[in-house]
């Protein structure tokens, strides 16, 4: 079951740290909140001592009198369990709690999640500090809800203290019952790593040129995720039981978390911390990058967990730590534009982070709304412009939910396993990248697919075409899964390094692609990892759109037989020892098709595979963008009403086309034609049904 946001408005706020400003100023900054139309204030996340200032004392006036204040303003409260931030009394009476590095040394107080998961002393005060907020504010009318911890595996995603470590042990005691089953499963035999006592067993350390046992590795991923996902639960307990009327949240999608497992059981919703301009400092290589719009993959992420969900930190301002690479400050227009981009891809609440910036401690660089010296300057006035854009917008969007013909399909096998093997994880971000930049381009939604067990032929068939790029690890059950979707009209297509793994990461025994070489109809007779340096080589196109192209095949080649009857060769290899070797082989089953390539997707192969399968714009008959321009479409499931999202995220002026009317929702005004849409600027439109559409100029 999908876990969604559900509002009946949309809500707009802010992050606010009362503790960190002169409780004189309360009042002035809740009214300025509200002139600037926003409903909602996220608070108290980092706030363990103040709540409880010696271990077992409890006091709540603080925040009593800023969300009582808060509350008399209007403003709604969500609020966040403090066990980011353990106080300082705890962790020097309980240093176990601490979390350790893989080399082992123990972090210390000082900065935030430093602590480790396991601990059974963490667990205890940490559920009781969430059992006295939650009695305490469980029922009072200005908090709708709770944000759990503050992004839970940011900063570090691995743990191995002495708890987590005993913890690990039980976690594969549990999983594999006997010795002999644990030193199958990681491979034991090889280099004598063979297990004869589970006290012998621990997560990974340091070991030469850093590589543990592979098997091991993915492991030890798999239980840092449960770990999480255990913390996360007691706390969901305990607040679903005395706050049962308020929802539950947490903010952010980190490594190491299985986040749809941690939504399905222990959340509401998901919500996400959306700081495009991450993209803009590390920009992916290449010629027209996207830049800040690349962001777009990580908001379709989070509505792949909830279809509608929350930002809990929209950036605001330049970003930054005193020791952190620091961020450019958001050109005029782009903290706007950046919020439609959260909201056309599925946020029904957004809160900017933060209200003011800090002026002490790390972050004085990680800029909120307003500066340090608390006057209006330009991002007050944009957040005021969304803010009364979304007095008309908000209800005509809560509710539709983004839509996409093609998903690009991941699972968390895969994501962890391709961390320590470069044999395949490296390949699946270039084309996950590559594909994400050609359909931006393309203005072809595209939706990302978390595979899981769970995971429904419904699930599946509600997109024409599936991406799984690198699908190293796959297993006969996913495989029939994906037989039956291609059989039922689906259209499939997988890159090199398909399917020669188990769950354990071990080698299938069989010819590439294992499980899905009979979909395919295609073997892996040969194959070689590219270097850097070595030039690509190039393979030739023949498909009925795509005869006659040229395009580099990268990363690794898989050299194919084209074995099914029906396998149709599209592409071959025109260079290298296995010059005339299929590259691209189609195959039909069914109603449906799959396509596999033998190399890392570039955009050309992206392109060409998007021209070759017929994938269009949804808007391509009466809308012509040029490619700045985002297309983002909300429908509403119950009337198949769409809205149409346009974000120019250049420094110019774009022109679209209209070939037929709609209405401007910003302006109310009729569109049609040329409609200019000024730099970093959006245009919310909504067909108008029944107008025809007109010829091209
Ligand atoms: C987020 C975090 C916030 C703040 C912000 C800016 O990751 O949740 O507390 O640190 O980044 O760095």
């Amino acid at each position: 079951m999908t876990k969604s946001l559900n509002l009946k408005r949309f809500e707009l706020g802010v992050c606010y740290y009362p503790e960190q400003w002169p409780e004189t100023m309360w009042a002035d900054d809740y009214r300025r909140m509200r002139e600037l139309g926003f409903s909602v204030i996220r608070i108290a996340e980092f706030a363990w001592t103040i709540f409880e200032p010696q271990e077992g004392t409890f006091s709540f006036d603080f925040f009593d009198r800023a969300i009582d204040l808060a509350h008399q303003h209007g403003l709604q409260v969500i609020l966040g369990t403090p066990t980011a931030t353990p106080p300082a009394w705890l962790t020097s009476k309980y240093p176990e709690v601490l979390n350790v590095t893989q080399a082992g040394v123990q972090y210390q107080h000082g900065q935030r999640r430093h602590y480790n998961y396991n601990a059974q002393i963490y667990r205890e005060l940490s559920a009781r500090i969430v059992r006295k907020l939650a009695e305490h504010y469980g029922q009072h009318p200005a908090v709708i809800g709770w944000q759990i911890d503050n992004e839970l595996n940011c900063e570090t995603n691995v743990f191995y203290s002495a708890a987590d470590n005993l913890a690990f042990r039980s976690w594969v005691q549990q999983k594999y019952d006997s010795l002999d089953a644990l030193n199958s499963a990681w491979g034991a035999v090889f280099w004598n790593q063979t297990y004869t006592d589970w006290a012998q067993v621990n997560l990974t350390g340091p070991t030469p040129s850093d590589s543990p046992n592979p098997h091991q590795a993915l492991d030890e991923k798999r239980f840092f995720s449960d770990s999480v996902i255990a913390f996360a639960r007691l706390q969901s307990d305990i607040l679903r039981e005395l706050a049962p009327d308020q929802w539950v949240t947490t903010n952010g999608i980190f490594g190491h978390l299985d986040s749809h497992q941690l939504t399905e059981e222990a959340l509401d919703f998901i919500s996400f911390d959306s700081y495009p301009n991450f993209s803009t400092i590390f920009p992916a290589p290449g010629p027209e990058p996207l830049l800040d719009r690349r962001w777009s993959w990580n908001l379709s992420i989070a509505r792949s967990i909830s279809p509608n969900f929350c930002v809990m930190e929209q950036q605001s301002g330049p970003g930054g730590w005193v020791n952190r690479i620091s961020q450019p400050t958001p050109k005029p227009g782009q903290m706007r534009l950046w919020t439609y981009q959260s909201i056309g891809h599925g946020a029904d609440m957004i809160l900017y982070f933060r209200w003011r910036t800090a002026t002490v401690g790390t972050e004085i660089y990680w800029h909120g709304i307003l500066n340090y010296d608390n006057r209006p300057n330009r991002r007050i006035r944009e957040a005021a412009q969304v803010g009364r854009e979304l007095e008309t917008l908000g209800p005509l969007l809560v509710g539709t939910r983004p839509m996409a013909r093609l998903a690009i399909v991941s699972d968390y096998d895969n994501e962890w396993d391709g961390e320590l093997d470069l044999w395949h994880g490296p390949y699946t971000r270039q084309s996950v990248q590559a594909w994400f930049k050609v359909l931006q381009y393309r203005h072809i939604p595209v939706d990302s697919l978390n595979l899981r067990p769970t995971t429904t032929l419904e699930d599946m068939l509600k997109y024409e075409v599936l991406v799984y790029p690198h699908p190293a690890i796959l297993t006969e059950d996913t495989a029939a899964r994906l037989a039956e979707y291609v059989k039922q009209g689906g259209t499939i297509v997988f890159g090199c390094r398909t399917g020669y793994k188990d769950l354990r990461g071990q080698c299938y025994m069989v010819p590439m692609p294992g499980p899905v070489a009979e979909l395919c109809g295609v073997t892996v007779e040969d194959f070689t990892r590219l270097e850097t340096t070595q030039r690509a080589p190039l393979v030739r196109w023949r498909g009925d759109k795509t005869n006659g192209l040229t395009i580099a095949a990268e990363g690794f080649n898989d050299i194919l037989q084209s074995v099914a009857p029906g396998a149709r060769v599209l592409a071959e290899y025109d260079d290298e020892f296995y010059k005339g070797s299929p590259a691209l082989v189609l195959n039909n089953s069914g109603k449906g098709r799959s396509y596999y390539y033998g190399a890392v997707f570039n955009e050309k192969a992206a392109d060409a595979l998007i021209t070759e399968i017929g994938l269009t714009s949804p808007v391509a008959r009466w809308l012509d963008l040029p490619k700045p321009v985002e297309l983002c479409v909300r429908e509403r499931p119950e009337t198949g009403e769409k809205l149409i999202l346009l974000l120019n995220y250049s420094e110019e002026t774009q022109t679209i086309n209209l070939k037929k009317a709609a209405t401007d929702l910003l302006t109310g005004k009729p569109a049609q034609g040329e409609v200019q849409i000024p730099p970093f600027d959006v245009l919310i439109l909504a067909e108008v049904t029944g107008s025809p559409i007109t010829a091209s100029p």
